[in-house]
């Protein structure tokens, strides 16, 4: 992978042999029909889970339109789960700069600029989705307003105190949180958001479960337990205000998941995890003091 530079002259972006595995698991996982299939219905691509119950319609009616009906259905429960990070991110004036951070294809920004009209920077390690996500924010006529870097979420380059908010939308369990929180502590100013979905481990039924054990392998990521999630963020000056577990509210998006022609194998691990406790899926926001 050639080292591109961030706002730092002469930092790689890729720093470490696992970013550089990272980003080629999101460089070459270009065809998976579960991002694809979902994002082309609006052209809102997410690499996100989704939340809320699931009409069961969907499943009944005519067998040869089933399987399109699941996805259309998937697809409204994912955008359901941005839509909820954004209720999050308090009040945004249009003058405001903001950070997707771990950008996938873009989805989650182009949502945040067309409900608040500012300017939304979105950064991802990989090169392919830089691309991509630049193409839809073109597509959508948005280009001037969202735009995509090739840059690392734990040194962005981005100036000091430059935005009122950050997200990070199932990102985090690809990276150090004390690193992670100590760049989101410097980019934002005093009483600045910032908004995080992500799967956790439960500190209370202990380690990690053979269930979460079997995702971070398919994902080639490292799962934290939610305790690390409050250390790290008060540890940098980010006080949480809301938590809201959003465990039983994912639960039907993979059971439908696991009824579609996109199911990928992992569903049944996820569905484990959640059901015997040793997995949340959490939102968090805090405030930069
Ligand atoms: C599961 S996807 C989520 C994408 C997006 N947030 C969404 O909701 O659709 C994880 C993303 O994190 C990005 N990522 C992982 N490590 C990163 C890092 N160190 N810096 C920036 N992005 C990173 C990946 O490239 C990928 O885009």
């Amino acid at each position: 992978m050639t080292a591109q530079m961030t706002g730092h002259p002469a930092a790689p972006v890729l720093r470490t042999r696992y970013q550089e595995s990272v980003a080629a698991y999101w460089d070459t996982n270009r065809d998976d029909p579960v991002n694809l299939r979902l994002g082309e219905i609006d052209g809102l691509y997410h690499h996100h889970y989704g939340v809320g119950d699931y009409d069961p319609s969907v499943l009944a009616g005519p067998a040869d339109t089933r399987d399109q009906r699941v996805i259309a259905e998937m697809h409204r429960l994912e955008t359901a789960q941005a839509d909820l990070l954004l209720d999050h991110l308090g009040d945004i004036a249009p003058t405001d700069r903001l950070l997707d951070a771990g950008s996938g294809r873009g989805g989650t920004s182009l949502m945040a600029h067309r409900r608040f009209g500012c300017e939304v920077d979105g950064v991802t390690i990989s090169e392919y989705q830089v691309d991509f996500a630049n193409r839809q924010a073109g597509e959508w006529g948005v280009a001037d307003a969202v735009r995509f870097h090739f840059r690392n979420m734990l040194d962005t380059g981005f100036d000091t105190g430059s935005r009122r908010a950050i997200w990070t939308n199932e990102t985090t369990m690809y990276v150090d949180l004390s690193e992670l929180y100590a760049e989101f502590a410097r980019l934002l100013p005093f009483g600045g958001r910032y908004v995080c979905i992500t799967g956790c481990y439960n500190d209370v039924t202990g380690g990690r479960s053979k269930a979460v054990s079997q995702i971070d392998e398919h994902y080639t990521c490292n799962i934290h337990p939610r305790s690390a999630y409050f250390r790290a963020l008060t540890a940098n000056r980010l006080v949480p205000i809301s938590v809201v577990d959003l465990t039983t509210a994912t639960i039907p998006y993979w059971e439908l998941r696991a009824h579609s022609s996109v199911a990928t194998g992992i569903e049944e691990a996820f569905l484990t995890a959640y059901r015997e406790g040793s997995f949340h899926y959490l939102l968090i926001a805090a405030d930069r003091i």
